[in-house]
């Protein structure tokens, strides 16, 4: 920070703001709409059925046709703007429950039941790309053809031998919270051994650890060493642009196989963000596949934010991963406010993860600003170990 931000409070405010804001006139906002973004999971929505979801601040429909197939478009009916989603969908198309005005899945009336055939030809709605993967349904809101799906993908959850679940609660407070947090890997030391210690504070443990960032094709490789005497607990996230965590969790039961899971931070408007969990649970036995089951069905409807109140008075779910590790975040991110005032924060030297965030987010903001190209980021093709015990003394040298 040089001489001129630490005097101009109102210049770092700003600064700091820019990086929570995601509609689409702002640099952030258009840095967002260069991605795929997990906006349902796949089992939410069924063949012939529609709903609302709101992505980066804009409303839209989101439905399946007949076949099958996910189509997405802005809510608005080009007649007389009442909200898309409530109609129904006859075939590939959806007609609106106003006036029965009919959209194709390219957004092009094609139908107006009350004027002349053919007089719809110029009207049309705005649609949008949608890809379903891994139980997920992704949208791309930019300009221009949209990028290959290839950065949110990971070798493990395209495995045979792995059962998937999917998740996701909508939580009041800004993206970017989460998407720092999770370059944060300290506060696992802390936040999770908080109210009740779950399975995953107790493979995480109380130790300070050290911390290693570095950032790679697809985003940052977050590395936190916990020493403990002659083992060392080596935790490692393979954090994605512009938001997906993509880290270990620990089994329920000892001995069973860790768990690799993606979370996605994705902003519905500026004070929302959907949390978007993708689980994958090697499969062992037909008994422990089952208990996992029935595990993540326990789970599905957990939302942090429906127990604001006791949250914030201490009362913790007795759970012990899922839906208590999310409580402990909720807790703090959303204790934060709800777009956290940046610029009066303190930094510290184990914030390095959140400050190489804002680097290289201040980059890319950059690249938009001046027309310049922003950087192409893919997904690394290595999937190193996410967690793994090793011996102290090796890591010396490392
Ligand atoms: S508002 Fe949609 S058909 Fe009239
Ligand atoms: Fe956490």
């Amino acid at each position: 920070m040089n001489a001129v931000t630490q005097h101009d409070p109102a210049r770092v405010a700003n600064r700091m703001m820019a990086l929570a804001e995601t509609s689409a006139h702002t640099p952030m906002g258009k840095v967002l709409r260069k991605f795929w973004h997990p906006i349902e999971l796949s089992s939410a929505i069924a063949p012939g059925t529609s709903k609302e979801v709101r992505l980066l601040g804009e409303d839209l429909a989101l439905y399946r046709g007949e076949s099958g197939t996910p189509h997405l478009m802005v809510n608005r009916c080009a007649h007389r703007l009442t909200k898309l989603h409530t109609g129904w969908i006859e075939g590939e198309s959806l007609r609106c429950m106003y006036h029965g005005w009919k959209y194709d899945a390219s957004g092009q009336c094609v139908e107006r039941p009350a004027e002349r055939p053919g007089s719809e030809t110029g009207i049309r709605v705005t649609t949008y790309a949608v890809h379903e993967y891994a139980g997920l349904i992704f949208a791309y809101l930019g300009e221009g053809e949209p990028p290959v799906f290839d950065l949110p993908r990971k070798p493990v959850f395209e495995r045979k031998d792995v059962m998937l679940f999917q998740r996701h609660e909508v939580w009041p407070c800004n993206w970017l919270q989460h998407a720092e947090n999770s370059l944060d890997a300290l506060h696992v030391s802390f936040a999770h051994q908080t109210g009740i210690v779950g399975v995953f504070g107790e493979a995480v443990s109380t130790t300070v650890p050290e911390l290693r960032y570095e950032e790679t094709l697809a985003g940052v490789r977050q590395t936190a060493i916990r020493a403990e005497g002659e083992t060392s607990h080596v935790r490692i996230s393979e954090w994605t642009f512009p938001y997906a965590n993509h880290v270990a969790l620990p089994p329920l039961t000892a001995g069973a196989p860790w768990m690799e899971v993606s979370n996605f931070m994705v902003p519905i408007d500026d004070t929302h963000t959907n949390r978007v969990t993708l689980i994958a649970v090697e499969s062992t036995t037909p008994t422990a596949d089952a208990d996992m089951r029935n595990y993540f069905a326990g789970c599905e409807s957990y939302n942090a934010a429906d127990h604001h109140d006791e949250l914030f008075a201490g009362v913790y779910p007795e759970d012990p991963l899922i839906c208590l590790t999310s409580a402990q975040d909720y807790v703090t991110l959303v204790g934060q406010g709800v777009i956290a005032d940046r610029a009066n924060e303190r930094l510290a030297s184990s914030d390095r993860g959140i400050a190489m965030l804002r680097r290289i987010l201040w980059r890319e903001m950059e690249a938009i600003n001046t027309g310049q190209p922003t950087k192409p980021w893919r997904r690394n093709e290595d999937a190193p170990v996410l967690s793994k015990s090793v011996e102290t003394a090796s890591l010396a040298a490392a």
